[in-house]
């Protein structure tokens, strides 16, 4: 195994230099696009790792997996999606586009204005940040995951497509608070500072049907983990999850810090982190690491015994 995942790391490291690092959010800039690191945890509780699997980045959209895990614990299916749809859009993670459809509701809670969406469901209560921190160190196994200020303070900054669409929500009364409240929220939840065996942690409970994988201990409701890796296989890729479903086969979810997490049913959780990014916004380094374990280690939810590679 480990030889497979260091084998994994030098194939991706052959098309990092096609990356570019996200420049949107002034802070993320400073990602160094050298850094390149995975690390995999399996269901009997062994890991793995290699590169800069310790290197620490902010989750940014990979924390909407975890932010409609604690939107659906705190008010409900039919709450949530009353809110948020659960279609794909084919549209860039960031578009404002379908917001002015006939739905008026965001298309899927993977996309920006879906977790601008979802965080407003987080809002009421006391300190939800603290509330939502808590479930992150929780499902990544480290109490000292914190919050990256720099980032937070630079997203806040720079948000104004998130804020356009999220006052365009509160303009049609789907969010369940102020448009400030909310992207306050979830600039803070997309700031969290976290490295790739804290994802790999988290993603082998979601591997796990939400029980802890060497205690056992149920850490997230069933029913709330088929909902969130069904979102992951249609939507967590964002216009690329077509081709990643066909290339890779793991539901996954990336974010522009540069990482993916991936959840291989009944298997594992791997996430792999390099920070230069494609056009859609997904990690070169770490795609092509999940797409070569994946073909290794016959990872494809469909993985059939023809082994052609697409
Ligand atoms: O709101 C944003 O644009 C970022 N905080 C998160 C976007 C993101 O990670 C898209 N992912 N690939």
């Amino acid at each position: 195994m480990q030889q497979t995942i260091d084998d994994a790391l030098a194939y991706a490291r052959g098309f990092i230099k096609e990356g570019k690092v996200a420049t949107y959010i002034p802070e993320l800039a400073k990602g160094n696009p050298d850094h390149v690191g995975v690390c995999l945890v399996t269901k009997e509780g062994e890991t793995y790792h290699a590169g800069d699997w310790q290197q620490e980045f902010t989750m940014q959209s990979i924390s909407k997996t975890m932010s409609l895990i604690l939107a659906l614990e705190l008010v409900g299916y039919d709450k949530v999606f009353s809110k948020v749809g659960v279609e794909p859009t084919g549209d860039a993670f960031n578009s404002i586009v379908k917001l002015e459809t006939k739905t008026l509701h965001p298309l899927n809670p993977m996309i920006n204005a879906g977790a601008i969406a979802t965080a407003s469901c987080c809002v009421g209560g006391e300190d939800p940040f603290g509330r939502f921190l808590d479930l992150v160190r929780t499902l990544c196994g480290r109490d000292t995951i914190t919050l990256n200020e720099a980032v937070y303070l630079s997203e806040k900054k720079a948000g104004m497509r998130n804020r356009a669409m999220a006052y365009l929500m509160q303009s049609e009364n789907i969010l369940e608070c102020d448009a400030e409240e909310a992207l306050d929220l979830y600039f803070k939840m997309c700031s969290v500072s976290i490295h790739t065996q804290d994802l790999a942690n988290y993603a082998v409970i979601l591997a796990n049907d939400g029980c802890h994988p060497v205690t056992g201990e149920r850490i997230v409701e069933s029913w709330i983990v088929r909902i969130v890796k069904t979102l992951m296989v249609t939507c967590g890729m964002y216009d690329g999850s077509g081709e990643f479903a066909i290339k890779v086969g793991i539901p996954a979810k990336s974010g522009v810090g540069g990482g993916i997490v991936a959840s291989v049913e009944g298997q594992m959780g791997i996430a792999a982190f390099c920070p230069g990014l494609d056009a859609k916004g997904n990690s070169i380094g770490a795609y092509r690491i999940l797409e070569y374990l994946s073909r290794h280690l016959n990872l494809h939810y469909f993985a059939g015994t023809d082994k052609k590679v697409v």
